[in-house]
């Protein structure tokens, strides 16, 4: 019995396909309401083994019903997978109180809430497997992701801890650490309200950190060569091995980064992260300065236009360009 949560897209879609494919299980396939009709639409109908429930992980109501029914009919959960997640998008100083709790508690409360409702039962029975799904930014933080960053060291932290507790009851535990996934959850990241205003501001001093980060993201993830569902035939060799390890990087880029992590000393490896953010050089630029510059070149290219044109101030030469320069600058 496989319960898997935020299951109608993504990793959580393909693990879905990835186990009924295999006909060894019976999985309990969640998503919010909303997104149920999803299954219908791709061919995945309800059955007996294979039970599709509206869970929104949010809400207690919601996992206390599957959790009970599944006791109830089937005996109890006998691997967790904790897929539900989404990326919020902002630099500290750019996300409100309500973004900050929405996030923690869908990325970390709200699974290990489910964790804490699947164990009694796991210990009555001295087995079980929790399957946590992390992140690469779980191991290293990423700037624009903070609180996302923050959702995943915690549940690294305490799935790890938890790894501790319930092997005396031969209960395994397993972080799954993805890097970038080639799929369209790039769509469903959500910025937040700050950051939607100020990616569009160039005045704004973060401009440059999102109009960086964005693309470059987007760019990895189409270029990673990790689908879900390849993460998805991993998870399913996790799922299979009697001694898993705590930690499973499941992409390149996510076994290279824990490398990176591993072998250099910190300041080091904080530095070069630091040099490899995408224009980085231009983060933190005055805006002015910047709007000012990229003004006058325009400016320049005009002059040198109307110059063509106009003898005399070609004789004026370059002192003359820089007053205009100047002036225009000036009025912004
Ligand atoms: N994509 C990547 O590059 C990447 C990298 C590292 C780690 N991960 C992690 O991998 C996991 C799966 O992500 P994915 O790439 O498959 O992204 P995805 O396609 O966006 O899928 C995320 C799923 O989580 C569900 N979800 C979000 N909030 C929920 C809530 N309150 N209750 C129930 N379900 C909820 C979504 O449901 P709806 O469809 O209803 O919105 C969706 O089905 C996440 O934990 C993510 O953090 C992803």
């Amino acid at each position: 019995m496989v319960l898997i949560t935020g299951a109608s897209t993504g990793l959580g879609l393909a693990l879905v396909r990835e186990l009924v494919r295999s006909e060894k299980y019976h999985v309990i396939a969640t998503a919010r309401r909303s997104s149920l009709p999803r299954f219908e639409k791709i061919g995945i109908f309800d059955d007996e083994n294979l039970w599709i429930r509206p869970m929104n992980v949010l809400k207690k109501s919601d996992r206390d019903r599957i959790i009970k029914e599944a006791n109830e009919k089937l005996g109890g959960i006998d691997v967790l997978v904790n897929n539900a997640g989404y990326c919020l998008r902002g630099v500290v100083e750019q996300v409100n109180e309500t973004e900050r709790l929405k996030q923690i508690d869908t990325n970390f409360r709200a699974p290990m809430a489910l964790v804490r409702s699947v164990l009694p039962n796991m210990r009555k029975k001295r087995s079980g497997h929790i399957i946590n799904i992390s992140s690469v930014s779980g191991m290293m933080a990423m700037p624009t992701m903070s609180i996302y960053s923050a959702s995943k060291f915690a549940l690294e932290g305490a799935t790890e801890a938890l790894w501790y507790e319930v092997r005396p009851w031969k209960i395994k535990v397993s972080l799954i650490q993805p890097g970038f996934i080639n799929s369209d959850s790039f769509k469903n990241v959500e910025l937040t309200r700050e950051s939607r205003k100020s990616i569009q501001d160039k005045n704004n001093p973060y401009y440059y950190h999102y109009n960086s980060m964005a693309p470059f993201i987007a760019k990895m993830m189409r270029f990673s060569p990790s689908t879900p569902e390849k993460i998805a035939e991993k998870i399913h060799k996790v799922i299979i091995c009697d001694n898993p390890p705590l930690r499973v990087p499941v992409t390149i880029d996510a076994l290279i980064f824990g490398l990176i992590r591993k072998l250099l000393p910190r300041k080091i490896y904080h530095m070069l992260m630091y040099y490899s953010l995408p224009k980085v050089y231009r983060w933190g630029e005055d805006e002015h300065y910047y709007m000012d510059a990229e003004y006058a070149l325009k400016e320049d290219q005009k002059l040198l236009e109307g110059n063509k044109s106009n003898p005399k101030l070609l004789e004026a030469g370059p002192s003359e360009n820089k007053k205009h320069e100047w002036n225009r600058a000036d009025a912004i």
